[in-house]
C-alpha cells in the first residue's frame, strides 16, 4: 500500500524528532492498536523502547504466549512479561459487581505497571495505540484539553502520575488503517485481523463471583467456539465473537447419571465500530456443532444457549 509506506516513513521520522534521546515505555495489552504502535515505535527508536506486558491472567486460552513469542522471537523487541495472574485473580476472586471489577482491574494495571517502569529505571515517554476515534470521543465527553488516554484501557492517570509524555503515533488513523499498517509492518495477518478484546478480559465474560475454576471453564469453551468459527470461515465476517459463562447450573444427563452444571451463552455480533451491533445469523447446525463440542470437552458445561439480542437495547459484552 502505497500511502501506508510514505505514512510508516512520516511517522518513524516524527517518533525519532520527538523522542530523540529518550526512553519510551509501552503498554502492550496483546490488542491490535498496541501492537502496531509498538512495533512503529521500535522501528523508529529501536532498543530506547521498551515494552512492558501486564499480564493479568484473564486473557483468552494462549493469548499470552503470542504477543511474547511474536515482540521477542519475531521483532526482537525488548519486553518485560509480568506474570501477575496471581494478584489479579486473588483480589477479583468472589467479586461480582462489573464496576467493581473494572476498578480492581484498572488499578492493579497501573500498580504492576509503575513497579516494572521504576524496575526499569523510569522513562521519559509513554507510547499508546490511540487512534484518531479515541481522540474525538475524548474530546466530546470530557471537553478537556489534554485528551490522551484511551478510557478503555483502564490506565486514566498513568501519564500524569509517572510525569510521562506521551508517543502517540496512531492518532490520524482509523481502525481498518491501523490494519494496514500492521500488516505493512509485517504482523501476521492473524494478528491484524483479531476481533477487538476488551481490557479488563475474561473477568467481565464471568458474571457474578470469579474463581478461577470458572475463568478455566470459561477459557476452554471459548476457545472450542472460536475455533468452530475459523473452521467454518466465518471469523472476519464477525466483529466480536465469545463465551460467556453463567453463574447459572441447571440439570443435564450424561450417560445414565445426572450432571448439575454451568451455562455457557454464546455472543456473535457484526458492527463497524462497536456502537451498534446486530447479532451474528449463524446457521442452527453450526451452533448445534459448536454446543456440542463444548459441552462434551468441557467438564464444567452442561448447556449452551446464543444470545440473539442486537445492540441497542444489549451492550456487545454481557457485563
Ligand atoms: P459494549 O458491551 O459496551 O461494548 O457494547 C462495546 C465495545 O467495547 C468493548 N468493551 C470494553 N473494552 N474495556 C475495554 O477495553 C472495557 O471495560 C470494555 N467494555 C466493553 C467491547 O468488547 C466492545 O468491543
Amino acid at each position: 500500500d502505497w500511502s501506508m509506506a510514505a505514512f510508516r516513513e512520516e511517522a518513524t521520522r516524527r517518533i525519532r524528532e520527538q523522542v530523540g534521546q529518550g526512553r519510551v515505555i509501552s503498554g502492550l495489552s496483546g490488542g491490535v492498536d498496541s501492537s502496531v504502535a509498538s512495533v512503529l515505535i521500535h522501528e523508529a527508536i529501536g532498543e530506547q523502547l521498551t515494552c512492558i506486558f501486564v499480564d493479568h491472567g484473564l486473557l483468552r486460552q494462549g493469548e499470552a504466549e503470542q504477543v511474547v513469542t511474536l515482540f521477542r522471537d519475531h521483532y526482537n523487541i525488548p519486553l518485560v512479561h509480568v506474570d501477575a495472574a496471581d494478584r489479579f485473580i486473588s483480589e477479583l476472586e468472589g467479586k461480582s459487581d462489573p464496576e467493581e471489577k473494572r476498578k480492581i482491574i484498572g488499578r492493579l494495571f497501573i500498580e504492576v505497571f509503575e513497579e516494572e517502569a521504576a524496575k526499569l529505571g523510569g522513562a521519559d515517554f509513554l507510547a499508546q495505540g490511540t487512534l484518531y476515534p479515541d481522540v474525538i470521543e475524548s474530546v466530546s465527553f470530557s471537553g478537556g484539553p489534554s485528551v490522551t488516554i484511551k478510557s478503555h484501557h483502564n490506565v486514566g492517570g498513568l501519564p500524569e502520575r509517572m510525569k510521562l509524555r506521551l508517543v502517540e503515533p496512531l492518532r490520524e488513523l482509523f481502525k481498518d488503517e491501523v490494519r494496514v499498517l500492521g500488516r505493512e509492518l509485517g504482523l501476521p495477518d492473524s494478528f491484524v485481523g483479531r476481533h477487538p478484546f476488551p481490557g479488563p478480559g475474561l473477568a467481565i465474560r464471568c458474571p457474578g463471583g470469579i474463581t478461577r475454576e470458572k475463568l478455566q471453564i470459561l477459557r476452554k469453551a471459548d476457545a472450542i467456539y472460536l475455533d468452530e468459527i475459523r473452521k467454518a470461515g466465518l471469523y472476519d465476517a464477525i466483529w466480536q465473537a465469545f463465551a460467556v459463562l453463567l453463574p447459572v447450573q441447571t440439570v443435564g444427563v450424561m450417560g445414565d447419571s445426572r450432571t448439575y452444571e454451568y451455562v455457557c451463552a454464546l455472543r456473535a455480533v457484526t458492527s463497524t465500530d462497536g456502537m451498534t451491533a446486530d447479532f451474528y445469523h449463524f446457521d442452527m447446525s453450526f451452533l448445534g456443532r459448536a454446543a456440542n463440542r463444548i459441552v462434551n470437552e468441557v467438564k464444567g458445561i452442561n448447556r449452551v444457549v446464543y444470545d440473539v439480542t442486537s445492540k441497542p437495547p444489549g451492550t456487545i459484552e454481557w457485563e
